[in-house]
């Protein structure tokens, strides 16, 4: 997620160095969001005790851009350009095939002009059968990227899907960043016209509000990810590059911004009711994942803890994987919800005030948004 100001080709090494500083800081200080949470624990499920099926019979299969997916996950767009992030998207692609999961691509600005690290991004090889997500800066459509050249991206990397991702504060904190932001609505709607594959939108951890999500499937976009705050936070990421104490301390200030990823999704289900939605930031584990779709979302992602187990190994990434899928599996089974759909039409959910349940708010996913008739998954044909 990353986007330069200077001009090429003295800009490489400047798009680089940046990459390889996103993921050690990710990996090595806290960068988790402060003073906000995902908004998952003020949730709980109504235990069902006579959840009346097996729980060999839960199946966490589903659909997304025309693939089956073992379970509702994606590894969200992270990384490409360096040796360590070709290694981090091999050990993530491969994985998402051993567990049919769908994978992200980071930012791939930098394969237009820099054709030489296509390798550091292409991971097609390794997991031909699940959802392959291409990823560009959205800013980048008004900085003289066009739908050929998002062509070329998608083309490359074999993708099954292009998603553009939102980062305004992001690039407000980042010294090299690019703040136009005006007038990209109506270039994401022309992208959307023109462009062949699926277009897909996401934010970077502060939330998308369910206005913009509206206007979004509006204007054509295939699915929505609101990577709401509560996980990683992209302003603490950025302070961590930052010299000037002046300008680290207006990055602190947004340590805690952000619409919570559990408030994100129910407010875009209840604005899109047959939108595609993922759901990410802060998603740690099965619960997380069967909340967010109780609560709305078809798919769940998760970064930064994928990109930590990832850095471990395939066995960490394994272990991490199976670790929310069988959590996952045991919540439906708790809440007697026999697939992902009835994950949302069945579990009961109750919100709680200050740690106190309110039986009041005992409700399923489906009540909130009054739906009557059952929703398509798949996002195969683009825009719902
Ligand atoms: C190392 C790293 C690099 C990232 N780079 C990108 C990127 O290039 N494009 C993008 O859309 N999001 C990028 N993200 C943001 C994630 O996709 C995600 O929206 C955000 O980290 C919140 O999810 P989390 O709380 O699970 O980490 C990156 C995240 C990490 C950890």
């Amino acid at each position: 997620m990353t986007s330069g100001a200077s001009p090429l080709p003295d800009d490489r090494p400047g798009i680089v160095d940046r990459k390889a500083e996103h993921i050690r800081i990710n990996l090595e200080e806290d960068v988790a969001a402060k003073g906000v949470t995902t908004g998952f624990e003020r949730y709980r499920f109504v235990h069902r005790a006579l959840p009346e099926i097996d729980l060999e019979s839960v199946s966490l299969e589903t659909s997304f851009l025309g693939r089956r997916l073992d379970a509702p996950l994606l590894f969200s767009c992270m990384t490409g350009g360096t040796a360590r992030a070709r290694q981090i998207n091999r050990t993530l692609a491969a994985a998402a095939q051993r567990h049919r999961v769908a994978m992200g691509l980071g930012s791939c600005r930098v394969l237009l002009e820099h054709p030489e690290v296509l390798a550091t991004f292409t991971v097609r090889d390794l997991c031909p059968d699940v959802p392959l997500l291409a990823n560009l800066g959205a800013v980048q459509l008004n900085l003289g990227v066009g739908s050929a050249a998002c062509r070329r991206i998608v083309d490359l990397l074999e993708a099954d899907a292009l998603v553009l991702h939102l980062n305004p504060l992001q690039e407000a904190l980042q010294p090299e960043g690019n703040t136009r932001f005006a007038g990209l609505f109506g270039r994401i709607e022309a992208l959307c016209a023109s462009l062949e594959v699926p277009v897909i939108v996401k934010e970077v951890g502060w939330g998308i509000a369910p206005d913009v999500v509206a206007a979004l499937f509006d204007a054509g976009v295939a699915a929505v990810d609101i990577a709401g705050a509560g996980g990683t936070s992209w302003s603490e990421v950025e302070r961590h590059r930052i010299a000037d104490p002046v300008r680290a301390r207006v990055a602190a200030a947004f340590a805690d911004w952000g619409l919570p990823t559990a408030d994100a999704i129910r407010l875009a289900r209840e604005a899109a009711p047959r939108g595609i939605l993922i759901a990410s930031g802060g998603i740690r584990g099965g619960v997380d994942v069967a909340m967010a779709i109780a609560l709305g979302a078809d798919l769940a992602g998760s970064a930064g803890s994928m990109l930590r187990a990832a850095d471990q190994g395939d066995e960490a990434l394994d272990a991490a994987v199976d670790e929310i899928t069988d959590t996952l599996r045991i919540a439906m089974f708790c809440v007697g919800a026999r697939d992902v759909g009835g994950l949302f039409r069945d579990a009961r959910l109750v919100e709680t005030r200050g740690g106190e349940v309110d039986p009041g708010t005992v409700l399923t996913g489906a009540r909130w948004v009054h739906r009557t008739a059952p929703r398509e998954v798949d996002v195969a044909g683009g825009a719902p």
